[in-house]
């Protein structure tokens, strides 16, 4: 079998990679090799790739830059998937798209599933959803899994940032009014991977299991660390950004944990193994 990765490069890409090549053949296509807002080299990729499958981990995915440049988030997020889906579709094969808990605005008070009505605040989350829809309606063989908070390999992500900040500054403030599921690329790798196999095609919530606040995850990787670095709690409104943030944004397993017969690791156990991958690489 044969895998074909857009957004290769991404914290998400570079964890598929890994993943799939245990029994794929993958190829992996970062952005400088294929820009997916360019419809022929998407094509072009897709028809030499021959893929029996192909994973869209590609997307622009700055949330405060995309509040001035909605143009420039849509064209990636809506229309590059689009060209993704038809691609794939051309050649009959299932496209996975990922998506993101910022297509809910976070009024919910227990987890978001599937079927849950998206009211999406920020101009990246409505590009995001948008690029559900355009997948699914122009690919029949179409799975979309939204996801939250990741951190991988490479990123730029709240952990690297956390890491960073503990190391550096005397103390840290950090937000408790935001409640979420922290969640690790090789997890959500790992999910997608037998997701994939049980072909049913829809949309799924993929994030790893439990919740906190962005502080008790702040906490948490500080701990792991081994660095003493105190931590205090505030509140969201004492940091405006330019894009609304969904307050609670904890997404259901459920539907994917059935369908597929995994079941998502805890955040702190995945928090465990990703310092520990950290440490290895360095
Ligand atoms: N990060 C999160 O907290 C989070 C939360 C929920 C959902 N998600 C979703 O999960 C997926 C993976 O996210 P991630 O964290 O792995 O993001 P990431 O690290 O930012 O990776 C995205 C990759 O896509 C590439 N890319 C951007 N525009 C492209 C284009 N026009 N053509 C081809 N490649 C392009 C980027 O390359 P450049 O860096 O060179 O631009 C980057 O390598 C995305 O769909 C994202 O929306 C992420």
């Amino acid at each position: 079998m044969r895998v074909l990765i857009f957004g290769a490069g991404g914290q998400l890409g570079r964890d598929l990679l890994r993943v799939f090549q245990a029994d794929y053949t993958v190829i992996a296509l970062t952005h400088a090799q294929a820009n997916i807002v360019e419809g022929e080299a998407v094509r072009l990729a897709v028809r030499d790739a021959r893929p029996d499958l192909v994973l869209n981990a590609a997307a622009y995915t700055d949330v405060e830059k995309a509040e001035d440049d909605e143009r420039g988030a849509f064209h990636t997020n809506a229309n590059g998937s689009q060209r993704i889906a038809e691609a794939a579709a051309a050649i009959e094969v299932p496209v996975v798209y990922f998506s993101t808990d910022f297509v809910f605005d976070g009024t919910k008070r227990d987890a978001y599933t599937p079927e849950d009505k998206t009211s999406p605040k920020s101009v990246y989350a409505k590009s995001k959803l948008r690029g559900e829809e355009n997948t699914l309606w122009n690919n029949p063989q179409s799975f979309v899994i939204r996801t939250a908070w990741l951190y991988g390999p490479g990123g730029n992500n709240f952990v690297e940032k956390i890491l960073k900040a503990a190391a550096s500054r005397p103390s840290l403030r950090v937000v408790s009014d935001e409640i979420g599921s922290p969640t690790y690329t090789r997890d959500l790798a790992a999910a997608t991977h037998a997701l994939v196999k049980t072909r049913k095609y829809g949309i799924y919530h993929g994030v790893n299991a439990g919740t906190c606040s962005r502080y008790e995850f702040a906490q948490a990787i500080v701990k792991e660390a081994g660095l003493e670095t105190p931590i205090e709690p505030c509140l969201a409104s004492e940091f405006p950004m330019k894009a609304a943030r969904p307050a609670y944004s904890v997404l259901s397993n459920e539907k994917l944990e059935t369908a597929s017969g995994i079941v998502m690791p805890e955040w702190r156990d995945a928090l465990a193994r990703y310092m520990k991958q950290r440490e290895n690489a360095a």
